[in-house]
C-alpha cells in the first residue's frame, strides 16, 4: 500500500464512523505563544478539552503536522541514530469531544489495525495505565487480543500530558513486535527498535495546573495519535521508517546531490548523516512554510540549531555547498497534494534555507578548525572536558549552537562544561543588560503623584473625539516637568507602536502644552513641555500652579498631528498586507513605530528587499488607497474568534481575552488598539523612503504618507524641473540621457587636461634634466610638480626612466593632502652604478609617513605627510650620493 493510501484509509475509516475530517493546524501554533511548535494532533483542540471553546462537531479525524524538537516532547537527539524517531512527523488522530469514550476508541483502533490493515494479532501488544481496569477490561472483553499481550505501565509510559500544564489523562498504547521469533514481550516500552509504539489512545479527563494538581474536566474526551511514518513502515514491511516511500525520494535526491548511496546501516556515519539531513529538511521546510524564520531566539533559534546541525552532517557527505534548500522542492513535490501550502511557499522556503546555509558555511570551517585545536589541546593535557569558555567562543564567534558542539564532542568521546557555558552566556546577557540600564537611568528620575481622590482608570474617548471637557485627577512634577492625569481624555497614549498624542489642556488659570502621552497601568499620563499663566500669557513654573480636582479643564488633541499619525497607521496595515502579498506569508510584524512624520515597520524576511519588490509593494499600497475602502473596527471581539477569522496578531505582544480588530475589508485584518483613518482613501499617497536590515532575518521599511509624501515628491519634481531648465532639455527629452552625456563630456575634458599637463611637465622635466647635477658621471634629477597625483607622476616617471640613461630621479607631488613619490633609475644607472629605484623610494617615503616600492627601474610610494616632502627629497639625494661615492 502506498503511504498516501494509508493516510487516506485512516481518514476514511473514521469518516465512516461519523468523524469530521479536519485540516492539519499549522506547525507554528500562532495562538499559543507558550508552545514553540505543534507537537500533537490535539493541540488545536486544547480549548475544547478545557471547555473554553467548542466546535460544530463532536468527532474529528485528521493528519497533523508535528514537530518535536524542543520542550516536553523532544526527539532531536534520537534522530538519525535510530530508524523511527523524527523531529517532523505526521500524527494520524481521531477525537471525541465529550462523545464516545474508551470502549469505542479501543474497539475501533483494533478493528482498523487487524481487520482493515490486517496486522497479525500475535504481534500486537496493548498497554494500560496502572489502575485503569476499565481499559484493561475492554481490551479483554471487546477485542480478541491475546490476554497475555495486555500490560500495565505507570505514569512514565501511560499517562499522557500535553506539556507542563494543560489537558492530560491515562492512555492505552498499541505496540508492535517486529522480532522474527515473536520474542518481543520484554521489549515493550524498552526503547528498542524491534518493538515500537504505533498508536496512543489518550483518555483526556484532567487539566494539569501550574501547582501540579490535577483538576477534573467537565467532560471526558478521546485523543489518539498514531505515527504515520511508523505505520507506513509496518504496512510496507520495512524495518525502518526511512525505507518507506515517504523518505525514498529524499534519499534519492541526497544521493543525486552528493553521489553517495544510502546503505541503511544503523551506525554507518554517512547513513546517520543522510537520515538526519532527510529528517531535518522536512522540519525546516514545514516550519518555514508555516511562517517561522531561523533567528537567534525562541522557535527561530530551534530552527537555526536544526539547520546548523544538518549542515554539519552534510559535511560528512563531503558537501561544502548549500544542499538542504535543494530538498525543499522534493518535499513540496511529494507532499504538496496533502499540504498544498508547501507548493505555495516553496520559493520562499528555498531562499530562507539557502541563505541560512550560506551564512553558516562562512564560519563552519573555521569553527571546525578551532574545535580541532581545542580537542588537540585537551588531549595534550589528558583532559576530556571542553571548557565552558571554549564552547561559548564556538557559539558566539562561529555560530555553533551548544547542542552541535555537544554532538561533536560526543563523537570524540568528550564532554562539555555546560554550566561554564551557561555562566558565560549569563555574563554576556548581564553586560547587555547593564548597557541598557545605563541608558535608561536618565529617564528614571521619579516624582510623587498627588491624587485628588482615588486613582482610577482613565476613560479613553480618542476613537470618537479629539476634544472634551475633563477633570484633573492626578498631578506629578518630576525633574521640573509636569504630568497630568485626567478622568477622561481623547489623548491616545503611546502603545502598539503608535506614538502618544500631542495637544493642549486649558484650565481657568493656566494652559499646558502636552508633548507626549503615555500609559501608566490603566491611567493615561499627559506629559507637558510648557505651562502658561492664561492671565499674563507668560510661561510659569508648574510648581506655582494650584491644580485641583474640581474645576473643569478643556482638552484638545493636536488634530493635524493626530490625523497624520492615523494616515501612517492605516498605511502601516496596508504595507503589512502588501509585504505578505509580494514577499510571501512568512512576513511577520516584528515591531513598528507610527508617528505623525513617518512610519517604521520591522518584519521577518531573509534578504534585502529588492528595488523591484519595493516598487511592487508601494504600488500595491497605493492601489488599495485609490480603492478608498471604508475601515471596519470590531470592538471587543473574543481573542480566539479574531484569530479564527484570520486577524493577524503581532507575535510576542500580549493580548487580552477580548480584543479590537481593525479591518480593511478584503485587504487586511489585524488586532490593533490604535487610531485609524475612517476611509483608506484619506491616506492620499504612500511612499517608501528607506529599506534596511536591523538584525539577522529582520528588515525595516520606513515610509511616509499623505501630505508628507506629497511634499517629498513635489520637492523632487520641482528640483527636476530646475535641472531641466538648466540643461535646457525639452519636455520629452530624457534628463538622465542629457546628464550622462555631460558626464561623458566632462570625462573627456578631464583626460585632455591631464594629457596637456603631462606634456607641459615633460617639457619642463627634459629642460631640467639637461642641467641636473652629476656625481661620478651619474645624473641626479629631482622635481616637485605642483598639484600632481599618482597617475600623472607615474606617467612622467615612466617616460623619464627611458630618457635618463646613467642617472636617477625622484618626482614628488601632492594632491588633496596625499603625497606621491615616484623614483626611477636609468638602465645604465642600474647596471653600472647599482641603483635601485625601489630601495630609494622606500627610504624617501619614510619621511612622508608612507611606504611603497617597485622595480629597480621604476617605483612608487604614497604618503600622508606633505610637509615631509623636502626631507624626503633630501633623503633621496643623500642616499644616492652615498652610493656613488
Ligand atoms: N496526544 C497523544 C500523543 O501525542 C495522542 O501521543
Amino acid at each position: 500500500m502506498k503511504s498516501s493510501d494509508i493516510r487516506q484509509s485512516f481518514l476514511d475509516f473514521f469518516g465512516q464512523k461519523e468523524h469530521t475530517v479536519v485540516r492539519s493546524a499549522p506547525v507554528i501554533p500562532a495562538e499559543d505563544p507558550t508552545l514553540l511548535f505543534t507537537n500533537a494532533g490535539m493541540n488545536q483542540f486544547k480549548d475544547v478539552f478545557l471547555d473554553k471553546g467548542s466546535r460544530p462537531y463532536s468527532r474529528a479525524v485528521d493528519t497533523q503536522k508535528c514537530i518535536r524538537a524542543s520542550g516536553k516532547h523532544n526527539d532531536l537527539e534520537d534522530v538519525g541514530r535510530d530508524t523511527y524517531h523524527h523531529t517532523f512527523f505526521e500524527m494520524l488522530g481521531n477525537w471525541s469531544f465529550g462523545d464516545y469514550y474508551k470502549k469505542e476508541a479501543i474497539v475501533w483502533a483494533w478493528e482498523l489495525l487487524t481487520e482493515v490493515w490486517k496486522l497479525p494479532k500475535e504481534r500486537l501488544y496493548a498497554t494500560v495505565y496502572t489502575d485503569d481496569d476499565e481499559s484493561l477490561g475492554i481490551w479483554e472483553k471487546e477485542t480478541d487480543i491475546d490476554s497475555g499481550h495486555i500490560m500495565r505501565f505507570d505514569e512514565k509510559d501511560n499517562f499522557w500530558e500535553m506539556g507542563e500544564t494543560g489537558p492530560c489523562g491515562p492512555c492505552s498504547e498499541i505496540h508492535i513486535d517486529l522480532t522474527e521469533d515473536l520474542s518481543g514481550k520484554e521489549l515493550v516500552n524498552a526503547g528498542d527498535h524491534r518493538v515500537i509504539e504505533l498508536w496512543n489512545l489518550v483518555f483526556i479527563q484532567y487539566n494539569r495546573k501550574v501547582d501540579r494538581s490535577l483538576e477534573p474536566l467537565p467532560k471526558k474526551h478521546v485523543d489518539t495519535g498514531m505515527g504515520f511514518e511508523r505505520i507506513t513502515a509496518v504496512l510496507q514491511g520495512k524495518g525502518s521508517n526511512y525505507d518507506t516511500d515517504v523518505f525514498r525520494p529524499l534519499f534519492d535526491a541526497i544521493t543525486g546531490l552528493t553521489g553517495i548511496g544510502y546503505n541503511a546501516t544503523l551506525d554507518g556515519e554517512q547513513d546517520i548523516a543522510m537520515r538526519v539531513i532527510a529528517d531535518h529538511a522536512r522540519t525546516l521546510t514545514f516550519a518555514i512554510t508555516d511562517g517561522a524564520v531561523p533567528s537567534n531566539e525562541g522557535r527561530g533559534y530551534v530552527l537555526r540549531r536544526i539547520l546548523r546541525r544538518a549542515v554539519r552532517y552534510a559535511k560528512k557527505l563531503d558537501c561544502n555547498q548549500p544542499v538542504l534548500y535543494r530538498l525543499v522542492g522534493v518535499i513540496a513535490d511529494t507532499m504538496g497534494d496533502v499540504f498544498p501550502e508547501l507548493r505555495k511557499q516553496q520559493k520562499t522556503v528555498e531562499k530562507i534555507v539557502r541563505s541560512e546555509e550560506e551564512s553558516f558555511l562562512v564560519t563552519l570551517d573555521r569553527g571546525i578548525e578551532i574545535f580541532g585545536e581545542i580537542i588537540a589541546a585537551l588531549r595534550g593535557s589528558k583532559q576530556t572536558r571542553i571548557s565552558g569558555e571554549d564552547a561559548f567562543r564556538l557559539y558566539d564567534t562561529y555560530g555553533f549552537p551548544l547542542d552541535l558542539t555537544r554532538l561533536m564532542a560526543l563523537e570524540e568521546g568528550l564532554t562539555i562544561d555546560e554550566e561554564g557555558f551557561d555562566t558565560c552566556m549569563q555574563e554576556q546577557k548581564e553586560r547587555a543588560r547593564k548597557d541598557r540600564k545605563q541608558k535608561q537611568q536618565i529617564a528614571d528620575e521619579q516624582g510623587e503623584w498627588n491624587w485628588f481622590g482615588k486613582r482610577a482608570r482613565t476613560i479613553f474617548l480618542g476613537y470618537e473625539t479629539l476634544d472634551t471637557e475633563a477633570k484633573v485627577v492626578g498631578v506629578k512634577i518630576a525633574g521640573g516637568q509636569l504630568q497630568l492625569v485626567l478622568d477622561r481624555t481623547p489623548f491616545y497614549a503611546e502603545s502598539g507602536g503608535q506614538t502618544g498624542d500631542k495637544g493642549r489642556i486649558e484650565g481657568q488659570q493656566y494652559s499646558v502644552d502636552v508633548v507626549d502621552t503615555q500609559k501608566d497601568g490603566d491611567v493615561i499620563v499627559h506629559v507637558a513641555s510648557k505651562v502658561y499663566d492664561r492671565g499674563t500669557g507668560l510661561e510659569v513654573d508648574p510648581a506655582e500652579i494650584e491644580f485641583n480636582g474640581a474645576d473643569p479643564v478643556y482638552v484638545r488633541v493636536d488634530k493635524e498631528a493626530r490625523e497624520a499619525t492615523e494616515r501612517n497607521h492605516t498605511a502601516t496595515h496596508l504595507l503589512h498586507a502588501a509585504l505578505r502579498k509580494v514577499l510571501g506569508e512568512h512576513v511577520q510584524q516584528k515591531g513598528s513605530m507610527v508617528g505623525p512624520d513617518r512610519l517604521r515597520f520591522d518584519f521577518s524576511h531573509f534578504e534585502k528587499v529588492s528595488q523591484h519588490e519595493l516598487e511592487a509593494v508601494e504600488a500595491e499600497v497605493n492601489e488599495r488607497i485609490r480603492e478608498a475602502g471604508e475601515l471596519v473596527k470590531h470592538e471587543d471581539v473574543p481573542y480566539e474568534e479574531a484569530l479564527e477569522k484570520g486577524a493577524l496578531a503581532f507575535f510576542g505582544d500580549k493580548y487580552a481575552d477580548r480584543v479590537r480588530v481593525v479591518e480593511v475589508p478584503g485587504v487586511s485584518m489585524e488586532l490593533c488598539g490604535g487610531t485609524h483613518v475612517s476611509n483608506v482613501g484619506k491616506i492620499g499617497l504612500f511612499k517608501i523612503i528607506n529599506e534596511s536590515s536591523i538584525a539577522s532575518g529582520i528588515r525595516r521599511i520606513e515610509a511616509i504618507s499623505g501630505k508628507a509624501a506629497e511634499e517629498l515628491l513635489w520637492g523632487e519634481y520641482q528640483e527636476l524641473q530646475q535641472v531641466r531648465l538648466l540643461l535646457k532639455t525639452g519636455g520629452d527629452e530624457s534628463v538622465v540621457g542629457r546628464v550622462q552625456e555631460l558626464l561623458e563630456e566632462r570625462k573627456n575634458l578631464d583626460k585632455q587636461v591631464q594629457d596637456m599637463r603631462l606634456s607641459l611637465l615633460l617639457d619642463r622635466a627634459l629642460e631640467q634634466l639637461e642641467q641636473a647635477d652629476t656625481v661620478n658621471g651619474c645624473r641626479i634629477f629631482v622635481m616637485k610638480p605642483e598639484n600632481s597625483g599618482a597617475d600623472t607622476l607615474r606617467n612622467l616617471g615612466h617616460f623619464l626612466q627611458k630618457k635618463i640613461g646613467r642617472g636617477v630621479g625622484l618626482l614628488a607631488g601632492e594632491e588633496n593632502g596625499k603625497v606621491t613619490l615616484v623614483g626611477f633609475a636609468g638602465d645604465e644607472a642600474i647596471s653600472e652604478c647599482g641603483m635601485n629605484a625601489g630601495e630609494l623610494v622606500k627610504k624617501a617615503a619614510s619621511k612622508v609617513q608612507g611606504g611603497g616600492g617597485g622595480k629597480p627601474g621604476l617605483a612608487t610610494a604614497g604618503g600622508k605627510n606633505p610637509a615631509g616632502i623636502p626631507d624626503a627629497i633630501k633623503m633621496f639625494e643623500e642616499v644616492v650620493r652615498e652610493k656613488l661615492q
